[in-house]
């Protein structure tokens, strides 16, 4: 029964709503810049809802701003099995990342309608809210909440670079999509599967077309602020300086020696650098810097991490620094069971699949802690994400949906 399933997932038709909602968003280098609870993805949740409502599914949303969108299984009352990522996008994001997981979902319930199969478990298709951490640090906010690993009231205060907060963006979200009805946040999950490009180069060179993620490779996440005193560029003596962005820089090399190895497995990143007054002629008085680390070795991502404060310290010179620690993940380990699971799908829809740490964190991070959660990955051209190039074959997106719909169909079953 269920190679049926896998035979009526649509190539075409999944690679077309990859390129609609490629359009909320659109920059002008072929990519797409979707904020989370913005406008944007406001409308990229309405065109999904379009389809999804044409098959009979019901959309909902919670506290956290997750969306929802629920086949309803022969036996409501069972714990639901939930699939789905994201729709919001880096401010320089690609067509897949995220938005993959969440209309692979919808093709895989697709295909079971059209397939005329029932599950006695609802499915649900969620695209978790704020899985970026662009737009509202940190990320991976909605899952978070989902499983009560971040209080909803510390979530709804976090505010934008704008001054926004994310209580101000849900509000926003409902005045875009004001039919869409509020659920409680959490509830009982039999299973979640999520299906995302691998976001690095494994899969391609190695050949294979599925791959079965073992885990989540650890992360870490601090806010250096270093604050310094503005002065005239022509004027002031330089043994007076309070230069915040060259106490930054020193700062930032620094911790770049530190967080190095010659096996390239630690992987060390400021991608935020924040100036004021941002001026050519004023000496900088502040700067706030993120950093993103990462280590599939919990141990050792403990020990580089804690390493922070100190080297930047040692930095400082006339300036204060302060080194905020804004969150910690430790590596993990997807369950056996779950994997095996996977891994025969991929055989049963005739495809290859390999083992493969995720590199890149995901939503599955926290659903981990709520229930049984399984990643299906599929190679995407060169190992370039979060980058507007990013790109990824209509087959082999096709393929993760086909291993994606016969995972949710066993997992729906029971
Ligand atoms: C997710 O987008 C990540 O940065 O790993
Ligand atoms: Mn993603
Ligand atoms: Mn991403």
């Amino acid at each position: 029964m269920s190679a049926a399933i896998a035979s009526r997932i649509d190539e075409a038709r999944l690679w077309e709503r990859h390129m609609s909602i490629a359009r909320h968003g659109a920059t002008a280098a072929g990519g797409v810049n979707r904020q989370a609870l913005s406008p944007e993805e406001a409308s990229a949740r309405r065109e999904v809802t379009g389809w999804a409502s044409a098959l009979g599914l019901k959309a909902s949303t919670d506290a956290a701003g997750n969306f929802f969108l629920r086949l309803e299984g022969t036996d409501p009352s069972a714990a639901p099995v939930l699939t789905g990522s994201h729709l919001d996008s880096q401010p320089t994001g690609g067509k897949f990342d995220g938005v993959y997981g969440v209309l692979a979902g919808l093709e895989s319930v697709e295909a079971m309608i059209a397939a005329k199969v029932r599950p006695r478990r609802s499915i649900e298709i969620v695209a978790w809210m704020n899985e970026e951490g662009s737009r509202f640090v940190p990320g991976m906010m909605g899952s978070a909440a989902f499983a009560g690993a971040m209080p909803l009231e510390e979530i709804l205060g976090i505010r934008d670079a704008a001054g926004v907060s994310v209580a101000e963006g849900l509000a926003a979200m409902k005045q875009a999509c004001p039919e869409v009805p509020e659920r409680a946040l959490g509830g009982p999950v039999k299973a979640y599967v999520e299906a995302h490009i691998e976001q690095g180069p494994i899969l391609e060179r190695e050949g294979f077309t599925i791959g079965i993620v073992t885990g989540i490779q650890g992360k870490r996440t601090f806010r250096v602020t270093v604050t310094g005193e503005e002065a005239h560029a022509g004027t002031s003596l330089r043994r007076d300086r309070k230069d915040a962005l060259l106490a930054a820089t020193q700062m930032v090399q620094a911790l770049v020696a530190v967080m190095h190895d010659a096996e390239d497995v630690v992987k060390f990143t400021v991608g935020r650098f924040t100036v004021q007054p941002n001026a050519p002629s004023v000496v900088p008085s502040s700067v706030v810097f993120s950093i993103d680390l990462r280590h599939p070795d919990s141990a050792v991502l403990q020990s580089l991490g804690d390493r922070i404060p100190e080297i930047c310290a040692a930095q400082a010179g006339p300036c204060e620094v302060k080194s905020e620690k804004l969150t910690t993940s430790m590596s993990l380990e997807f369950p056996p069971a779950m994997r095996q699971l996977i891994g025969a799908c991929a055989e049963r829809v005739g495809v290859r699949s390999m083992e493969i740490l995720s590199a890149a964190g995901h939503d599955a991070r926290y659903l981990h802690t709520v229930c049984p959660t399984g990643m299906i990955f599929v190679p995407c051209k060169d190992g370039i994400s979060h980058n507007e190039a990013e790109s990824a074959t209509a087959s082999d997106l096709a393929d993760g949906a086909r291993v994606l719909a016969e995972a949710l169909l066993e997992l729906s079953r029971d």
